[in-house]
């Protein structure tokens, strides 16, 4: 049985433009803390504006205009963004797995989300150039997605489309 987090949960779009609770924020962060990574790197780092605060505008400047549809009425807007470098014995050494580890801690993060009732929906759909500069992010970060997040006006009723399991997974050979 798959368990019921993971098949509640979906993107979800229709925001009610309220706030979101300070201690609701701090556990989806820690969720996405508790994620895996190689070598333990926690290569993810989250830049977040509230929709109350004066950056509000400048990272929502950078949603592309087909998600700022419905981003509009999020409550809190998260840079997400993969450290490039990890430590390996005493070699600075580039982290192939960082955009990896960094999905895991997303989807961590969008369990956490359903549990508490909020809405949340990943965005490729952004402007990475201008929001290095909204973020102060340094050079030695990528710029993965933005994420949504918001209280939920309305829950869509079904799911998008899954593969099939006998169309992903392998025994032996493809
Ligand atoms: C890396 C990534 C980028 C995405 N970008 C967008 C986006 O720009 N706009 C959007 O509306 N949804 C976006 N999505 C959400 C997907 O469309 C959604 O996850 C997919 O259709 C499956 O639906 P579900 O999340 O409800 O299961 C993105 C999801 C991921 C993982």
């Amino acid at each position: 049985m798959v368990a019921d987090l993971i098949k509640d949960r979906s993107s979800i779009r229709r925001m009610s433009g309220e706030i979101i609770p300070e201690e609701k924020i701090n556990i989806l962060f820690e969720a996405a803390g508790l994620a895996a990574s190689a070598h333990n790197a926690q290569p993810w780092q989250f830049v977040y504006v509230l929709r109350e605060d004066d950056g509000w505008n400048q990272f929502f400047e950078c949603v592309v205009p087909a998600n700022q549809r419905w981003a509009k009425d999020a409550g809190m807007l998260v840079v997400v963004a993969s450290h490039q470098e990890f430590v390996i014995g005493d070699e600075v050494e580039k982290n192939p797995y960082a955009v990896f580890d960094v999905g895991a801690a997303v989807q961590n993060m969008a369990l956490q989300a359903s549990e508490l009732g909020l809405a949340l929906c990943v965005m490729g759909g952004c402007d990475k150039r201008n929001l290095r500069v909204a973020t102060g992010l340094s050079s030695a970060y990528d710029i993965e997605v933005m994420i949504a997040v918001g209280a939920p006006e309305f829950k869509p009723s079904g799911r998008a489309q899954r593969k099939p399991v006998k169309e992903i997974a392998f025994r032996g050979r493809v």
